[in-house]
């Protein structure tokens, strides 16, 4: 269970003008914070990670949405190149999952999952990899993964693109990570702030204005 890129918590980032920023947020950003090359080479080699362990019989990978959809995209991607370049390779099958919440998010018995897409049932049996954006105190993680056990799949193995450090962690750790970073909320890469920001290729702070700006 590996930690992922450290993220120190002094560090703040990239200067936004050194980097390609659509015009119409261009005003909301203070820093990039993640460039996204870096989150496409760091996601090159999970991929390599999670075939080493994952790779010999068929992975349903399980796409944690909305935020996880870029992670998802760019991971199956480069799993797909292993696959194509390598002596052996396996089938990767694709499920979707929404999780939504309810409005009090200090009360983890509030927590509710809608299920799109198609019946869970297929996970029945298999080796899942559910793909997730971001994990903060980690309960929707915990929420997901026990509502899976009721599809009594083989085995389940997590992994998110980012973990915060923060005091409100349950404890859960995923089973591989992409970076750890400090507790600040970020956007970009498809990760929101009521429903913008997802159309930004960069992990990036947000200015404090953009915050109210967007807010609804
Ligand atoms: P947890 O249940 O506290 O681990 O929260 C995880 C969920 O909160 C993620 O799937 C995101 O939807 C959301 N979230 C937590 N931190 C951030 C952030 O910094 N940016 C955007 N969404 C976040």
């Amino acid at each position: 269970m590996a930690c992922g890129l450290q993220i120190k918590d002094e560090e703040s980032g990239y200067n936004k003008n050194l980097f390609c920023i659509p015009k119409h947020y261009e005003d909301d950003l203070e820093r990039v914070f993640i460039p996204h090359g870096l989150i496409l080479d760091r996601t090159e080699r999970l991929a390599r990670d999670i075939m080493q362990e994952m790779g010999s019989h068929h992975i349903v990978a399980l796409c944690v949405l909305k935020g996880g959809y870029k992670f998802f995209a760019d991971l199956l991607d480069h799993i797909k190149v292993l696959n194509q370049n390598s002596d052996k390779s396996v089938p990767i099958t694709v499920d979707f999952v929404r999780m939504k919440s309810y409005c009090s998010k200090t009360d983890s018995s509030t927590e509710k999952i809608s299920i799109i897409g198609e019946e869970l049932s297929a996970l029945n049996g298999k080796n899942v990899l559910v793909v997730e954006d971001i994990i903060e105190t980690g309960r929707t993680m915990e929420t997901l993964l026990s509502k899976l056990k009721d599809y009594k799949p083989k085995m389940v193995k997590v992994v998110s693109l980012l973990i915060k450090r923060t005091h409100q962690s349950s404890g859960y750790r995923p089973d591989y990570t992409g970076f750890e970073i400090p507790d600040k909320f970020v956007f970009g890469y498809a990760l929101d702030y009521n429903e913008y920001f997802r159309d930004l290729n960069h992990i990036c702070i947000l200015k404090e204005k953009a915050r109210e700006k967007y807010k609804i």
